[in-house]
């Protein structure tokens, strides 16, 4: 799966390993989906562009390194992608910030779009979709499909948990766009959520159950 990233590293799998746990509280939950989220964002940015650049430290001039490549922007899918945000900033404090508002019909269980709101120049960054879940994937390609009608070229999505399923439609719909998983699971129950999971991510960052 060469655009397909799971991602091994030992404390984003003991963080997700954390957070599955029922017995996780909202404000516990909620900062380390953030830790999991600059996690994750450092590994996706591996591949970015650096260029030379000359500076004087108080005892020498040297050439040192620095970001060269696109601008960047994070959009969080509403509602549960908001609880990746802050963690991506952290890393990257100049991206701007967009938002996509799509919820699941319940009966359906198609993405309808309510709501979105991106920098102006989003066609010219570098830009990375965040959902911690990504169950069906129907709301995730929707909203890359929403991206690259607005002309956005450069898309990665990064995800804390995968179902197989959601990993497949995004596969085939988006073959072009970079996937960064934290932990592939099971499969998808008659609900559509994902096994074993974590349950609803957006009411465990906003405790709203
Ligand atoms: N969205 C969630 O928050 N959890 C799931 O398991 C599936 C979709």
């Amino acid at each position: 799966m060469p655009n397909v990233q799971i991602m091994d590293h030992p404390l984003i799998q003991h963080k997700i390993n954390y957070i599955r746990s029922e017995d996780v509280g909202s404000k516990e939950f909620r900062e380390i989906v953030s830790e999991i989220a600059s996690l994750m964002c450092y590994e996706a940015s591996r591949d970015l562009k650096l260029t030379d650049v000359k500076i004087k430290t108080p005892i020498c001039e040297m050439t040192g390194k620095k970001l060269s490549g696109k601008k960047m922007a994070v959009v969080p899918i509403l509602r549960a992608g908001l609880g990746m945000v802050d963690g991506i900033l952290k890393m990257i404090p100049a991206a701007k910030v967009g938002h996509i508002g799509l919820y699941r019909d319940p009966k359906t269980f198609q993405p309808v779009e309510y709501y979105c709101k991106l920098p102006a120049d989003c066609s010219e960054r570098e830009v990375f979709v965040v959902d911690p879940m990504l169950a069906t994937g129907g709301s995730s390609a929707a909203a890359i499909q929403l991206l690259k009608d607005k002309g956005v070229k450069h898309i990665r999505f990064l995800c804390i948990i995968a179902a197989p399923e959601g990993v497949e439609l995004m596969k085939a719909e988006h073959p072009d766009v970079a996937l960064y998983i934290g932990a592939l699971d099971d499969h998808l129950n008659e609900h559509k959520y994902i096994v074993p999971g974590l349950g609803d991510a957006g009411d465990r960052i906003f405790g709203t159950k």
